[in-house]
């Protein structure tokens, strides 16, 4: 059985490659994935960073065939749902997730050898600002990082993954009766792929998404590699 140190040591020199060969499944044979495989990939997105540290992503891990008949009836009747042997909710509560803040903030004040006494102002500053962002665009920004590393660590372990948006998110809370205040955010299925190969669907070149400076100076890649964005 693999540890996360492990596989950590393992993922360092091919982060590149994993990032360029993986691809959304279209998709998935059946075969389970073993639970192992699953407890690493939800320890590794718990290291995902966010603001204040507040950790606001939750998970609902779905294997039971008849739980993903349910959740394909409320994403668009994707196949991919109940093709694949594990889906994964993303989700965060708009006002749930404060429950743990202060046991957070105590935490690390606990390991960065401080008393504690200033927790109960981070808190209440973290809270005035983060409440005067708009919640829903708080939240995803926080859990579509976790929701990516977690993607990545089922591939860095040889799984393929398929991430959806295609949901009825009401539908989602109700069928799995998510908390009120819950954001549904995003899908990710979870499996072997049926095809080994899907082709690269292509990228925008990086002089076209990132800027030198300013608006409109576009970032020159310096090696003819860089520039060749999309093509593994
Ligand atoms: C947040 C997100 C939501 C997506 N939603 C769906 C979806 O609902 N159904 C689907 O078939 N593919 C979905 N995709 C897959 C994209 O179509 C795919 O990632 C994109 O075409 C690029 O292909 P690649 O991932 O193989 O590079 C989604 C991807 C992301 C990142």
């Amino acid at each position: 059985m693999k540890t996360i140190e492990m596989l950590t040591g393992e993922l360092a020199p091919t982060f590149g490659a994993l990032v360029r060969h993986r691809r959304a499944t279209p998709h998935f044979r059946a075969d389970p994935v073993p639970a192992e495989v699953i407890d690493i990939a939800l320890t590794l997105a718990a290291e995902a960073p966010s603001g204040f540290n507040s950790q606001p992503w939750r998970f609902l891990v779905l294997q039971n065939p008849d739980q993903r008949a349910a959740l394909r009836r409320a994403a668009l009747d994707q196949a991919k749902i109940t093709e694949a042997p594990l889906v994964i909710i993303a989700f965060a509560q708009r006002e749930g997730w404060k429950a743990h803040f202060e046991e957070i903030l105590r935490e690390k004040a606990r390991r960065t050898g401080q008393d504690g006494k200033n927790v109960e102002s981070i808190k209440n500053g973290a809270l005035d600002f983060i409440g005067k962002l708009p919640a829903a665009a708080w939240l995803n920004r926080h859990v579509m990082i976790a929701f990516t590393y977690l993607m990545l660590a089922f591939e860095a372990q040889g799984w393929d993954t398929a991430p959806m948006e295609g949901f009825d998110a009401d539908a989602v809370r109700r069928t799995f009766s998510l908390p009120k205040d819950s954001e549904v955010i995003a899908l990710l299925a979870v499996g072997r792929a049926t095809t080994p190969d899907t082709p690269h669907p292509g990228r925008l070149s990086v002089s076209e998404i990132a800027f030198a400076e300013r608006i409109g100076e576009p970032w020159i890649p310096s090696t003819a590699e860089t520039r060749s964005a999309g093509s593994p």
